[in-house]
This record gives structure tokens, C-alpha cells and sequence, in this order.
């Protein structure tokens, strides 16, 4: 069983979620004149060979993990569209996990001046929140996504059964995000993934699908609305100014950025509590509860013990003041309110 969800922004697009469902892109790919594949060297091996055997003829293959989101990797990529002789009415398939979306993403924004490409999602992060909003971006040395473009894809395929192979540490990354997304969607989502944890955790396909479907309604919702992020997509940050801060301390790819998110939720709540922006107290509970029982840390102590690290308070706050959603050098923060509501553009 599948389900489709349609992203309402200009151009539209559907998620499809569900099992097995790589082998569905072929479909999707069918309409342009040639198809290319950027994958990485994790996924590739495991999954090309669930593409159909046309989408198989052309595929590029970059080193897995973050530093693969560079100018370096993009111009290789790019040069190698070239080289295989796209044209302007080919599109590019994303195999992989975010850093292979977003790569992708912007490799498609560029080539040509532009070409479609689709998300093929292999990660939990990646299904629930990076494959859908069209945000595309490598990484500078100085910072982290800060040359990118907006550029949707044609066509998004989150398929869970690839979340079988995919490790503990990773698979907890996505978890954080489910969290926050459940956090801004309001009581029923709250309370469907309270329900769901155990099953999530065991990776049954039904329950996952069933969690990647509500959050990616959700992200559809908020991007349709806010496609550029100038208002109510700010929300999606819940957490991030505190999880960029953590991952920036730890030297990033030594905490998996679902699980810095999982720990900047909590600093979100003891902020908001501290500047009496939360209305519902019992939600603080509930949302640290939920984040044990998910397995991931609720505060910076738990995750300062896990990973042998320290995070002290004045270099946090100097990496916040770094963070690029700020306004001038006011950190800004989004708060929760209660189930479903934040608070935007709070100073720190
Ligand atoms: N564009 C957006 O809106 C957006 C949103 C959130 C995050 N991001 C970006 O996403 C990136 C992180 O994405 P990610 O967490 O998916 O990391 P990732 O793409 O690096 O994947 C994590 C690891 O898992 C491996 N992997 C992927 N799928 C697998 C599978 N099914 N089985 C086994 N191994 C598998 C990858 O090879 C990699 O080693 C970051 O660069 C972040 O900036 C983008």
C-alpha cells in the first residue's frame, strides 16, 4: 500500500510513500529524453539495481557523507552530465539520502540553466523533511548550505523498506525530526506518534510509512504556503539554532543532525519556559517523554555523556550568533507555544 500526498507549489508534485517502490521512478523518469542517477557509495551498491534496468545506463556516483555537498563534487557531477550528453529535456533521479538530494537538487538548478529531477529518498531524514520543499545546496568552508537554490523536484519517491539498511545512528537523525514535526502539527500528530514509537523503532513498514505520510503532509502544507521561507516555513527551525550550534561544537558529522535537533527541542522548551512564551506547560513533559522514548537525548547533558563531548555555554551562544537565519546579530529563536503553535523570531 502506498500513499500519495501532492506539494501544492509551483510546479506541484506528488510524494509517493510506501514499500518497494524505487522500481514506481522509472515510471516517473519515462517522459524525459535521458536520465542520470546520482547516488552515493552506500546507496549505489545497495539499491541501483532496484532502478529499472534504463535508469541503470547512466549513473554517478559520489563519495557518501557530507563533504560530497562541494563546489568540487558539484562541477564533477556537472561535467559528467555533460560528458553522458544531457540535454535540456533529460532530468536527474536522487538515490540517496539528503546530502545526495540536496547535491542533486542543485546540480539540476544548474545544469543547463535548469533541468527536473526526482527525489528517490533512502534515509529517514531525507523522506520526512529534505526530499520535499525544493531547497538544494552545497556547503562553504566557511558554513554549512550556504550556496544553494529553491528548485522542487518533478516527483518525490520515499520508499521505507530502504530504511531497513540503514544505520542506528542515522535512522535516530530522522527520528528527530519526526519529533519536531509532530511538535508543529498539532495534538493529533503528537499523539499518533506517541502511539507509534514502538512500532517506528521496530521499523514496521506500515508504522513508518504511516509517520513519513503525516510529516510529509505536514512540510507539503507549510511549503505550499511559504515556498521561500519568508514567514510561516521558519517554523520547520524549531530546534535548529541550538542543533547547528551542537553540530558546529562536535565538529560536524560527529552528531547526526536528527538527534542535535532532538536536544535542541528540549533548549527550545527551557527557553520558551524562561521567557514565558509556552502556554502549555504539560507539553515541555510530553515532548521530553516522547524524545526518550524515541531513544534519542532530551538535554545537552545526556548528549554531552553519550558522545564524551562538552558544550559550554559561551561557545554556544558564539556559534548561535554565527547561525545564518539571524537578523543583524540578534539570535533569533522559534519557541513552542503549545501542540501545533511557535513562536517565530524570538531573541535569544
Ligand atoms: N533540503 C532540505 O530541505 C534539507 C532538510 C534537512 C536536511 N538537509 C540536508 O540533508 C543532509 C543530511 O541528510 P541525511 O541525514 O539523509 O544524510 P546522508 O545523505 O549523508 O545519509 C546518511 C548516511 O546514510 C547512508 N545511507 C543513505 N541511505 C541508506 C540506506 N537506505 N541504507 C544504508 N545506508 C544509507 C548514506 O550513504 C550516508 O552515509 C544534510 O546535508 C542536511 O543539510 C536538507
Amino acid at each position: 500500500m502506498s500513499h500519495k500526498i501532492l506539494v501544492a507549489t509551483n510546479p506541484a508534485y506528488e510524494v509517493h510513500v510506501g514499500s518497494h517502490l524505487l522500481s514506481s521512478a522509472a515510471q516517473a523518469a519515462s517522459r524525459y529524453s535521458k536520465v542520470a542517477v546520482i547516488t552515493d557509495s552506500n546507496v549505489g551498491p545497495l539499491y541501483c539495481h532496484n532502478l529499472d534496468a534504463s535508469l541503470r545506463e547512466h549513473v554517478i556516483e559520489v563519495t557518501a557523507g557530507e563533504a560530497s555537498k562541494s563546489f568540487e563534487t558539484l562541477e564533477r557531477v556537472l561535467d559528467q552530465l555533460n560528458t553522458l550528453g544531457l540535454d535540456r529535456d533529460a532530468a536527474l533521479i536522487a538515490l540517496g539520502g539528503g546530502v545526495v538530494g540536496d547535491l542533486t537538487g542543485l546540480a539540476a538548478s544548474l545544469f543547463k540553466r535548469g533541468i527536473p529531477f526526482i527525489q528517490c529518498a533512502t534515509t529517514l531524514l531525507a523522506q520526512v523533511d529534505a526530499s520535499v520543499g525544493g531547497k538544494t545546496a552545497v556547503n562553504l568552508p566557511s558554513g554549512k548550505n550556504l550556496a544553494g537554490t529553491f528548485h522542487q523536484p518533478a516527483a518525490v519517491f520515499a520508499d521505507v523498506s530502504t530504511l531497513e539498511t540503514l544505520p542506528a545512528s542515522e535512522f535516530a537523525s530522522g527520528l528527530g525530526e519526526v519529533l519536531k514535526t509532530a511538535l508543529l502539527a498539532g495534538e493529533d500528530a503528537i499523539s499518533a506518534l506517541e502511539r507509534d514509537s514502538e512500532s517506528i523503532l521496530d521499523k514496521n513498514a506500515e508504522a513508518l510509512a504511516r509517520t513519513v505520510k503525516r510529516c510529509v503532509e505536514f512540510k507539503a502544507e507549510v511549503v505550499a504556503e511559504d515556498p521561500l521561507e519568508s514567514g510561516r516555513r521558519k517554523c520547520l527551525n524549531l530546534g535548529h539554532t541550538f542543533a547547528h550550534a551542537i553540530e558546529h561544537i562536535a565538529g560536524f558529522g560527529v552528531i547526526p543532525h536528527g538527534v542535535a535537533v532532538a536536544v535542541g527541542i528540549g533548549m527550545a522548551f527551557e527557553q520558551a519556559i524562561e521567557k514565558g512564551v509556552l502556554r502549555d506547560g504539560a507539553l515541555a513533559d510530553r515532548s521530553r517523554a516522547l524524545t526518550a522514548k524515541l531513544g534519542l537525548p532530551t538535554c545537552l547533558a545526556e548528549v554531552e555523556e553519550a558522545y564524551r563531548l562538552r558544550f559550554p555555554a559561551d561557545a554556544m551562544r558564539a556559534s548561535m550568533a554565527s547561525d545564518k537565519k539571524n537578523h543583524g546579530n540578534q539570535v533569533m529563536l522559534v519557541l513552542p507555544v503549545r501542540a501545533g503553535e511557535v513562536a517565530l523570531d524570538v531573541p535569544l
